[in-house]
């Protein structure tokens, strides 16, 4: 049930053709699929990060877990290793290529991938229900509130909701800056405040899922050859036009510190993260689906 603010048409209009900066963003699996080699590696090397994130779920080694957008199994590996099994849904071929090479490489074996969108999954038709239903970064469907509900609905006994509080990394002040300089208009805010914990509370709300939230520091920390492989990178990343490469180059050489012990350029960053979570049989109330 909506209240004075419907928070899903709200969320419908931030995510529509209006705020698109990106022609590519039409396709979200595609624009995965090119990332998903430098994704991997960047968070292969921040490994510390997923098991602080996983540190505080309820995962115990009979339960089932499936990871909605598991992306390169960066939270869905370490996961295996600590429950019976893991089902990783992405949309993306390229993410889920990455996922079977880390499971190969760590010997996990109780990881099943399914390559579709969380939108076209049935439950109790292509996925029988799991005890753990979890997102982590990739709650970016048009209808968020049927992407939630189908969340609830395929949870046995908890769903997890990894997102960002404030400011996501990669949305500090001196991005914008860079943001300006590049496409000569400032950032849509409410892209970032889209996927803040504040819009899926409310959302939960409305839909009479009165869930928990836990907000936590959180750092990245990213390595790079030289000036050149981290322009290589952000160029790929966030799809910068090759004519603006000197604008990103000028970027980095100011925000990358050199590691003296190394000789590599680094880039740290602090945020804070949001773990929004509820329990079926808690919660009370039924999901309100309009
Ligand atoms: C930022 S990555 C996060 C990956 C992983 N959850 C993690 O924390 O490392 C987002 C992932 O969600 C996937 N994704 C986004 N929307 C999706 C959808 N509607 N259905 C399935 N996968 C989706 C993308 O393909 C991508 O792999």
């Amino acid at each position: 049930m909506a209240g004075i603010l419907n928070w899903n048409e709200l969320w419908k209009v931030m995510r529509s053709g209006h705020y698109r900066r990106r022609a590519h963003e039409e396709d979200p699996s595609s624009m995965w699929d090119k990332r998903a080699r430098e994704f991997n590696k960047f968070w292969m090397q921040n490994r510390e990060r997923a098991e602080k994130q996983i540190a505080n779920l309820e995962l115990k080694p009979e339960y089932t877990v499936m990871d909605v957008g598991a992306g390169t199994g960066r939270l869905a590996i370490p996961i295996a290793k600590r429950v019976k099994t893991v089902t990783a849904i992405d949309q993306s071929k390229g993410m889920l290529v990455c996922l079977q090479e880390n499971m190969e490489k760590e010997g996990i074996t109780n990881i099943t991938c399914v390559n579709k969108r969380w939108q076209d999954v049935e439950v109790g038709v292509d996925i029988e229900p799991h005890d753990v239903v979890m997102a982590c970064h990739s709650l970016g469907m048009f209808d968020i509130q049927e992407a939630l509900a189908k969340m609830d609905l395929a949870a046995k006994k908890y769903v997890y909701i990894l997102t960002s509080a404030g400011r996501r990394m990669g949305d500090g002040e001196e991005e914008e800056g860079l943001w300006k300089a590049i496409y000569g208009e400032q950032r849509h805010r409410t892209r970032a405040w889209g996927s803040d914990y504040m819009f899926f509370c409310n959302l939960l709300h409305d839909m009479k899922i009165y869930a928990n939230v836990d907000i936590r520091d959180a750092e990245s920390e990213q390595r790079y050859d030289s000036l050149d492989d981290a322009v290589t990178k952000w160029k790929e990343m966030r799809d910068i036009p090759a004519e603006k490469e000197g604008i990103l180059r000028e970027y980095l050489s100011k925000i990358l510190i050199e590691d003296d012990g190394t000789g590599t350029l680094c880039l740290k960053r602090k945020s804070k993260s949001a773990t929004i979570w509820w329990q079926k049989a808690e919660r009370g109330g039924d999901v309100a689906n309009t």
